[in-house]
């Protein structure tokens, strides 16, 4: 029996499309075969192949059989009305514009609710297309970023809803099909998504600040087939110049959609609804309570200055022009603030930066193997006496000395301290003490200014630097693993991010002096020094039995590449 003439257009294109083997499945036309008489239904399964027919019965069985369904092309729906979740409006221009765009980038502030929308984004693709047509890519620039915030969202809206499938760490299935999952890809390794493909194709790029251009551009190279959507959201870096999403973000192929903290609810004074996201317990309260504030941002603007490039990305959602020659990006540091995996080690030392001036603060910092923290900060008059900084100390040495003893150290505990002007005075006294048995840690006095020990450096500031950066760098061939973990504030983090370094006539690497530092950025980096302290190794600085691992790498440190 010949089918009737207008079922053979759709017939046609559907036949095609499969043998492209993009196999898009028109909902249209399933639509229309749901609502089929008998003898129509059975005229068009007899001109398809036996493969053909298989996959659009499966395709017609979950369509039919999924309540979704009808959210397939108005995500805020699927939102508001389908999980009862409420949005604000920004959330919801996103929403309309990956359904309508095939790339949408989102360059935004601090806590707009990025990654709440993408996991919603991502339930909504899943949920809403027939089962085994969709298919999810989700990545970030770390690995933890995709873990424990994006698909932790997404497990949860899982569960709360019953959506479809099953849902692991950062894996969907429905059946036997994974339809979506997370990673994030060792920033040369292309290959991590080439021959991902499915007639519904969405990738979303959380954080993608920090995401590799090759990445971004294997990505691109995927948007070749059909119904296909790249959304990509994050703020701007901080430091990393010409970023790949800096480039997306001013390209004519996507839908740009900045959100600045001024454009926010808690702002401009758009009222939210009630936050229907967070469990029942919770004291009623609206959207905007969770999204960044006025507090937020005026902290952020005391402790970096107005026009600081962390002010610019974080607040304005824009580029900064970074200086090219940071000894530590932003990027690096945040990152070892979330590092689960450091380096093993399991020795006690620490670092202590002594406040030059009044100004300045007293910070003392801990290394406990490569994790990292500060155990005391205090700025004022006080600081000024070797004896009542020596005292401060004593204390931070005693705390650290149990610690050691509970692991039966055989080794001391090493003390660094910065020994210029009442640096001096704090080493002899915790010398002296030391002798008097007070304590029975190594007291090490680092006079940054003297030679270092490799001749690429101008001296040991530069050398204690440069070790910190290699500490810190994310290592692309092991999933930009680092070594150190940072148990610190964000001010510490911006200090670490403020050096700049530049080479010297004899090409030696050298590092801003703390006074330039100051000059420039307003803050002396008192804080990341004593954690820099705390990881150096001296030359010739050992004293008794003290054992003390020497991390400096010995590459040529020119070579940027990895940066
Ligand atoms: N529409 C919303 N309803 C309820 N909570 C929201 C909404 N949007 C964001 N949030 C909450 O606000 C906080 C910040 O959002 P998040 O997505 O983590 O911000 P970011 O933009 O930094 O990724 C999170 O706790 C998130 O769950
Ligand atoms: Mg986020």
């Amino acid at each position: 029996m010949t089918p009737p003439l207008f079922l053979l257009r759709p017939l046609e294109n559907f036949a095609q499309f499969f043998l492209w083997g993009v196999g898009v499945l028109d909902e249209g036309l399933v639509l229309r075969v749901l609502g089929m008489g008998v003898e129509e239904r059975a005229a068009l399964f007899g001109v398809l192949s036996h493969e053909e027919r298989l996959w659009l019965m499966r395709a017609l069985e979950g369509f039919a059989g999924n309540p979704w369904a009808r959210f397939e092309s108005d995500p805020v729906g699927f939102v508001e009305r389908g999980l009862g979740e409420s949005l604000w409006s920004r959330q919801r221009e996103i929403l309309e514009a990956v359904r309508d765009n095939k790339r949408v980038a989102v360059p935004a502030c601090h806590a707009p609710g990025k990654t709440h929308l993408a996991a919603r984004m991502v339930a909504w693709w899943i949920s809403c297309h027939p089962p085994g047509t969709a298919q999810v890519v989700t990545t970030a620039t770390t690995f933890r970023q995709v873990r424990n915030l994006l698909w932790v969202q997404i497990r949860r809206l899982h569960s709360k809803h019953k959506l479809p499938g099953e849902t692991s760490q950062v894996e969907w299935k429905i059946g036997s099909d994974i339809c979506g999952y997370g990673f994030s890809a060792p920033a040369w390794d292309e290959t991590a998504v080439q021959g991902v493909h499915a007639p519904h194709l969405l990738i979303v790029v959380d954080e993608a600040g920090g995401i590799s251009n090759k990445l971004g551009q294997s990505f691109e190279a995927l948007m070749t087939g059909g119904h296909t959507r790249l959304v990509v959201i994050g703020n701007p870096p901080v430091d990393i110049e010409d970023s790949w999403f800096e480039r997306a973000c001013s390209s004519p192929l996507y839908k740009v959609l900045p959100i600045s903290a001024f454009d926010t609810p808690n702002f401009t004074g758009e009222t939210t609804d009630l936050c229907r996201s967070c469990p029942p317990e919770v004291q009623p309260h609206n959207v905007s309570t969770h999204l960044v504030d006025k507090e937020w941002v005026d902290e952020v603007v005391h402790e970096f200055g107005l026009d600081s490039p962390f002010t610019i990305a974080r607040v304005h959602a824009k580029f900064p022009r970074a200086a090219p020659n940071k000894v530590i990006p932003m990027q690096w540091a945040e990152s070892a603030q979330e590092n689960d995996r450091p380096a093993s080690g399991d020795e006690i030392r620490l670092g202590v930066d002594v406040a030059a001036d009044g100004g300045d603060e007293l910070v003392i910092a801990r290394a406990d193997g490569y994790r990292v923290k500060l155990v005391h900060t205090s700025s004022g008059l006080a600081n000024a006496s070797a004896v009542d900084v020596a005292a401060k100390v004593l204390e931070a040495i005693n705390e650290a000395e149990l610690i050691a003893l509970g692991r039966s150290h055989k080794h001391r505990v090493t003390v660094k301290v910065d020994g210029i002007g009442v640096g001096w005075g704090v080493v002899g006294l915790l010398q002296q003490w030391g002798k008097e048995g007070r304590h029975r840690s190594a007291i090490i006095n680092v006079n940054v200014s003297r030679s270092a020990r490799s001749q690429k450096f101008k001296n040991q500031r530069a050398e204690m630097w440069w070790n910190a950066r290699q500490l810190l760098m994310p290592d692309p061939e092991n999933d930009n693993a680092q070594q150190l973990r940072l148990d610190v504030d964000r001010r510490t983090i911006a200090q670490l991010s403020s050096p700049l370094y530049s080479g010297d006539s004899a090409g030696r690497i050298v590092i801003e002096s703390k006074r330039e530092i100051k000059r420039r950025s307003g803050v002396s980096p008192d804080r990341a020094e004593a954690i820099l302290l705390a990881i150096y190794e001296p030359p010739g600085g050992i004293v008794g039995d003290a054992i003390v691992p020497i991390v400096i790498d010995q590459t040529n440190p020119w070579d940027l590449s990895a940066a």
